[in-house]
């Protein structure tokens, strides 16, 4: 193979699960110094959600016992359980519940409602709808109400937004776009599953499916809406406001590790575990998080070893983009959001000084611990969502990370998982699913 995979272990073109630890980590604050993004960006982010509150929770009654905040419960697992999920007794083990955010039941909300809420805002500054928003950083100017109402909705109909996904950007989009009156259009690909097709159908957007993969899909979303001024692209691939809207989930983690009264610190690290897929959900989240935790985070992505997008992408470093079809491997996934052969560029440019390290894990362990998790805990997670549990006692052993570390797993999507779909997750662990005993 051509010097570019020299960096690479020889197992992950092998497909076998295994954990990268990435060489070219620097320190955080030397990294964050030379990144595209400053914490200001994420500050004026999270505003801009504050600025959003009272419409959200006058769209979606869901939200109303939270003001419109969209955040999902962080847990501790009981110690037997989480004895089994590090490979040993004594560790603590938290979940962060995005498979139970509200509205949409997966993480790609916290970019996907964030960047519609971000074009709703300059449409109805541009058309004076609203005379003004707060100052950067200052929540709380009147008016976004407003933004449900027919005046918005004849404008925001005017608009189209078009994009690529496996299934979970585009209902977030889609769920976010159609309750503001925005058309949209969804190019999915072979992976997306049907009950994501159908409940995307049923909110009234248009499905176009390809036969191929992701970045095919996102290839066709672009060029769709090139040159149409009444599209809005929502660029999984590369865009800044998804990743700034991932980013401040930081924010939401931080609160509720203070009201838990852990303060991780670089000798007793909080270490995350993040299912990676092109790397936007994941990269904004690890993001934010150094941005308020520097070298007190450890930042672990998750990836399929048929679909190792990012680990080989940094392996190989900046200067081009590769797939992990150059290595041969086939990006076949039961976890259909992490079915990604090419990873983000912005985010392996954010993450090559930053992301402590990848682990690449099978689809049996994911059945097998979404099965586990239903069993012990009632969680219904899709494949994706399950893979830090499957990565988190290699990763604890590979980086020798002290016994005390603060554990956290990401479970990013599943909730709202109908019966027969979450069944044959089931059958794939071989359990007897939903009305077995
Ligand atoms: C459930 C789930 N987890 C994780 C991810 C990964 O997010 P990203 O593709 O931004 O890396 C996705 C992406 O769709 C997803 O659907």
């Amino acid at each position: 193979m051509a010097d570019r995979w020299q960096g690479l272990p020889g197992g992950v073109a092998r497909g076998e699960p295994l954990v990268w630890r990435n060489p070219a980590r620097q320190p955080a604050a030397q990294a964050l110094a030379a990144a595209d993004f400053r914490l200001a960006d994420i500050e004026d982010a999270r505003a801009r959600w504050t600025r959003f509150g009272p419409l959200l929770a006058a769209l979606f009654p869901v939200l109303r016992p939270t003001a419109g905040r969209i955040d999902s419960p962080l847990s501790e697992l009981p110690s037997e359980l989480a004895a089994r999920v590090a490979g040993g007794p004594g560790h603590r083990v938290l979940v962060k519940h995005d498979d139970a955010l509200p509205v949409t039941g997966c993480i790609k909300a916290r970019g996907g409602v964030y960047e519609v809420l971000v074009l709703a805002e300059r449409l109805a500054l541009d058309h004076g709808l609203l005379e003004d928003v707060a100052a950067p950083g200052q929540p709380g100017a009147p008016g976004h109400e407003r933004l449900a109402g027919p005046a918005a909705r004849a404008l925001f109909g005017r608009f189209t937004l078009v994009l690529g996904s496996t299934g979970n950007l585009g209902f977030s989009v889609g769920v976010m776009g159609r309750a503001l009156g925005f058309e949209v259009e969804v190019h999915l690909s072979h992976d997306a599953k049907a009950w994501k097709k159908d409940r995307l159908r049923a909110l009234g957007a248009r499905v176009i499916e390809h036969a191929d993969d992701y970045s095919r899909a996102v290839r066709a979303a672009r060029e769709a809406s090139a040159h149409r001024p009444d599209c809005h692209f929502v660029d999984d691939e590369s865009s800044a406001q998804l990743f700034l809207g991932y980013a401040t989930a930081a924010f939401d983690l931080r609160a509720q590790l203070q009201a838990l009264g852990v303060a991780p610190s670089p000798a007793r690290p909080l270490v995350v575990y993040l299912p990676c897929g092109v790397g936007g959900a994941p990269g904004g989240v690890a993001f934010g998080l150094k941005q308020l935790y520097g070298d007190a985070v450890v930042a672990v992505f998750v990836e399929p070893v048929a679909s190792p997008c990012l680990l080989v992408q940094l392996a190989s470093g900046l200067a081009r983009p590769v797939s992990v079809y150059d290595i041969g491997l086939d990006n076949r996934t039961a976890a259909d959001g992490l079915a990604v052969g090419t990873a983000s560029m912005l985010v392996a440019r954010q993450m090559l000084p930053l992301l402590d390290a990848v682990a690449t894990v099978r689809d049996a362990d994911l059945f097998d611990w979404c099965a586990r998790l239903w069993r012990a805990q009632g969680l219904r997670l899709e494949p994706s969502a399950a893979a830090g549990f499957a990565a988190l006692a290699p990763a604890t052993s590979a980086l020798a990370l002290p016994p005390d570390a603060i554990q956290v797993v990401w479970t990013t999507g599943g909730g709202l998982l109908p019966d027969e779909p979450f069944g044959a997750v089931l059958a794939m662990a071989g359990d007897p699913g939903l009305t077995g005993a």
